[in-house]
């Protein structure tokens, strides 16, 4: 395409516009304001993506729809070409844009000034990374994660939950939005009957020796689910006991809450272990709240009788939403339903997000629906908040290639495989250390801290680095591997930065007030710019609800930092302050990474 270039008058600007919002987002306010001068009688958002082509850093694609908009209805432009020329001349003057030039069909490519990249890199790091959150048009969001079921095993579903629910949790809050983390376990249903029955007649002094007698919660549920479907006459009392448990009776609800007791304390190992923060409002606390939501439903028309239950008609489904069961129960749907009136209403959630696998998807498909139906949430064409999504994953799968199981085929126990990380990576880092005379240097709480970051971190980011809709396939031995694109080479790669600069013998601290950064050569430049699109990242990875794409931002942040590092001297070289500034961005901005992904960096290894 034909080239011309406009340079953009800079001299009368304010100074320092470093500017809040991810570059995109500033970007987007230039081409906003040019939009509004260039065509006033169309109302268009602004379209501002990364540079494929090599003419510029940003590009605006706006003049292609923008011609087939108002082509024909007597405009004076010629051609979309003349479109993207009048967007570009009509940019405020602002220091962010070097120049810009029109390619083609009317995109305009814009060249970031360096200065301006150097100063917004600059300012990071006098003023911290916080600055370069960006900013997301919601202010709190309900996440619904972990959520396993009380007395059943957590299984590696749960797992998955947990570490992409807590990624995501981190990302908004990063992003100063409120955080509502919500652990929805399985603590009502059918199984409680069971499960109390069970205890009363087999330890009638139950309350004196209090969890010895349920000992393994797996091994007691089996048993009385053996009973249970074994001897009718237990049947019976098993569901008298779930009445007399739901009317509130006191020996009842006391027998319950020890079972719910012992499961959490197990579910609190393994958010421990993964630094996973979660506030438990389970479904037992949304009970009270059911027969208000379907009466309100009801009156609006949507239950209906169909073989004795009561029912929500969907379209597009071929089978209706069950909110009350045949037996006069509610369920999972009617308790979905609650929680969702309670975390519109009560507690003013504009965004909220589920994060369960694939499986599950079609059950939220048909409530978020049946909400929309009731009049919950608005169109989307019309206002896109409040809003949720479910957040679906796929399976973990073992090298057999079947869903991922131990040994002895029972599901894995979520404990053992974190110790298992944990301790595989510390005999590897021992290995490592021993092998390079550096054994003496680590005390035996670095050791066990740096496994734990270490061993920990790869579970997290084996999972989160795929698309989270793709199954993956469960290896110790390719998440600890120190090459690729594990957590490991990772943690590496950050820790060399680290001893780059320690070792340089400069204070930081003050080269970063004093010094300045300059992006002259190529590979600096390339850093440069890639650094100050974190913002944007962290912006796409909270919209799309999408981890992977952080971990790729991090991955190719490292390797950039690899070119520019065996392409530019550092220490001792003339650019050194510039450079270790670079250094010393890279490193934060990498911190922030793992900070968000539940990662521990690590210092030295
Ligand atoms: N307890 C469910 C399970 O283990 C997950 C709950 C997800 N959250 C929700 N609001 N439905 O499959």
């Amino acid at each position: 395409g034909d080239e011309t270039s406009t340079s953009v008058a800079t001299q009368t600007q304010e100074p320092a516009a470093v500017g809040a919002g991810s570059v995109k987002q500033q970007l987007s306010k230039l081409v906003t304001a040019s939009l509004r001068t260039t065509v006033p009688e169309v109302e268009v958002e602004p379209m501002v993506e990364v540079c494929t082509a090599k003419f510029g850093d940003y590009q605006c694609n706006n003049a292609m729809g923008l011609w087939s908009r108002i082509k024909g209805s007597g405009t004076s432009f010629k051609n979309p070409n003349a479109i993207g020329q009048a967007i570009a001349k009509n940019l405020p003057p602002s220091d962010i844009i070097e120049s810009t030039s029109v390619a083609g069909p009317g995109f305009v490519n814009i060249v970031l000034s360096n200065s301006w990249v150097a100063k917004r890199i600059q300012d990071m790091l006098v003023n911290g990374i916080k600055t370069w959150a960006p900013i997301l048009p919601v202010k709190r969001a309900v996440l619904d994660f972990s959520s396993p079921n009380i007395a059943k095993e957590m299984h590696v579903g749960h797992l998955r939950s947990t570490i992409i629910g807590d990624t995501l949790a981190r990302m908004f809050e990063f992003s100063n939005v409120e955080v509502l983390r919500r652990n929805h376990v399985g603590d009502w249903g059918t199984q409680f009957g069971m499960l109390i029955q069970y205890l009363f007649e087999k330890f009638p002094n139950w309350e004196e020796i209090g969890s010895q007698a349920i000992g393994d919660l797996q091994t007691f549920y089996k048993a009385s689910k053996h009973r249970f479907d074994g001897d009718p006459e237990f049947k019976d009392r098993a569901q008298q006991a779930v009445v007399r448990l739901q009317g509130g009776e006191e020996r009842y609800r006391a027998a319950w809450n020890k079972i719910c007791e012992i499961s959490r304390n197990e579910f609190d190992l393994v958010y421990k272990r993964l630094n996973v923060k979660l506030e438990e409002k389970g479904e037992s606390f949304y009970n009270p709240y059911i027969p208000q939501v379907l009466e309100e439903l009801d009156n609006k028309g949507l239950i209906k009788e169909s073989e004795g239950a009561k029912v929500i008609f969907i379209e597009g489904h071929q089978i209706p939403l069950i909110v009350v069961k045949r037996d006069g129960g509610f369920n999972y749907a009617s308790t979905d339903l609650a929680a969702l009136w309670y975390r519109l209403n009560v507690e003013k959630a504009e965004w909220i997000i589920y994060v369960t696998d694939v499986g599950q998807q079609q059950h939220f498909d048909m409530f978020f629906s049946a909400a929309r139906m009731a009049g919950w949430l608005p169109d989307p064409k019309e206002k896109k908040f409040p809003k949720t999504n479910h957040v679906g994953f796929g399976l973990v799968l073992g090298s057999d290639g079947k869903r991922f199981r131990t040994r002895s085929t029972e599901v894995v126990r979520l404990i053992e495989l974190l110790d298992e990380a944990k301790s595989q990576s510390k005999s590897e880092l021992l290995q490592r250390l021993t092998e390079n005379g550096k054994i003496v240097d680590w005390t035996e709480e670095e050791l066990e801290k740096t496994s734990e970051a270490v061993g920990y971190g790869a579970v997290k980011y084996a999972d989160l680095k795929n698309n989270r809709l793709t199954n993956y396939t469960f290896s110790f031995e390719q998440m600890l591997s120190d090459k690729g694109n594990t957590a490991v080479y990772l943690q590496y790669a950050h820790a060399r930065i680290c001893s780059i600069i320690r070792k340089s013998n400069k204070d930081v601290e003050e080269l970063k007030m004093s010094g300045a950064i300059s992006l002259d050569h190529p590979d600096e430049r390339v850093l440069g710019l890639y650094l100050i699109r974190f913002a944007e990242v962290v912006e796409e990875a909270c919209t799309n609800l999408l981890p992977n794409v952080l971990c790729e931002y991090l991955y190719n942040l490292s390797e950039m930092f690899t070119r520019f590092y065996t392409n530019c001297q550092v220490v001792g070289s003339p650019e050194e302050t510039s450079r270790l500034l670079l250094c010393q961005a890279t490193a934060v901005v990498m911190r922030q990474c793992f900070e968000l992904l539940g990662i521990t960096p690590v210092y030295k290894l």
